[in-house]
């Protein structure tokens, strides 16, 4: 299986319309809430953090709530691409309480519990020592510390286009995502509890061209981990589907699993 090489990526990374338009996280907004007036500040962690997508949303959305800019806010990535777009989201300086950092998950550049909430978006499946990275999830945590995670369910997302075009991507996708049991018990092991979890449908239509202009660009790692062969042949049976069905309107088909996961007091 091919890499998925970000420094090519990051340049056309935002090209692809689906990934933008980041809301604000709720359960973000609710666990900063419940912080607030503590003598601690909060530190948000964006693992993988890539172009920035979440962490500058969540930035500007709960920024106006915390006049001190009491909040740290960290993005982690293991692309210097990534975070070159992502450090430009911030303007020409990086606010005081932003820092990006250049790091592998499975090595984070950071203190034993120094990190209140960690947000893990589209992510996990690059890592190649899951594990590893869940003991450093679980070592910068501190105890009560929430982590978010979503991500591709190809089990629940047998109709997604990307997978009836490019059939070896489930195979691939299977292969690389664990299934929501196992990371329930690589997080139990270290002391989490999911607290909430559920899948989501983006609900999401394209045309047959956007989906055809969409695979062209080649920048998520569904098509680019494939064989050059395969991506060809995937491309030949979209262009024929655009030439049968112009201006049809076609469903995602994806479905995102998501979940929350509490850190236990004296983990
Ligand atoms: C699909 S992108 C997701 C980026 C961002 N979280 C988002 O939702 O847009 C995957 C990101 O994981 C990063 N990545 C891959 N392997 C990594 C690792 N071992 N440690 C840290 N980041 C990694 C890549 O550089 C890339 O930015």
């Amino acid at each position: 299986m091919r890499k998925t090489n970000y420094a090519e990526i990051a340049s056309k990374y935002e090209s692809n319309k689906t990934r933008l338009n980041v809301p604000p996280e709720k359960v973000l907004g609710e666990f900063l809430q419940s912080k607030a007036g503590s003598s601690e500040p909060c530190t948000v962690l964006d693992l993988a953090c890539g172009t920035g997508l979440w962490l500058s949303a969540q930035y500007e959305a709960y920024t106006s709530q915390d006049p001190a800019f009491q909040t740290q806010w960290l993005g982690v990535d293991a692309s210097q691409e990534m975070l070159g777009v992502c450090r430009g989201k911030f303007g020409d300086h990086l606010p005081d309480n932003v820092r990006l950092a250049c790091a592998p998950a499975e090595d984070l550049p950071l203190p034993d519990q120094s990190v209140d909430f960690v947000a893990l978006n589209f992510a996990f499946h690059h890592f190649s020592d899951k594990d590893k990275a869940l003991n450093e999830l679980a070592r910068v945590m501190r105890p009560a510390g929430l982590l978010k995670y979503l991500n591709v369910a190809p089990n629940h997302s047998p109709d997604w286009w990307i997978y009836r075009f490019f059939p070896q991507a489930i195979e691939l996708d299977r292969a690389r995502l664990w299934e929501i049991e196992r990371i329930e018990k690589g997080l139990s092991d270290r002391g989490y509890q999911i607290t909430r979890q559920k899948l989501i449908d983006p609900d999401r239509h394209f045309t047959a061209e956007e989906m055809l202009a969409e695979a062209g660009l080649r920048e998520t790692s569904q098509l680019v981990i494939l064989d050059d062969e395969q991506y060809d042949r995937g491309i030949v049976k979209l262009e024929q589907f655009v030439r049968e069905n112009p201006g049809a309107q076609v469903k995602m088909g994806l479905n995102l699993q998501y979940f929350v996961a509490e850190l236990a007091e004296g983990a």
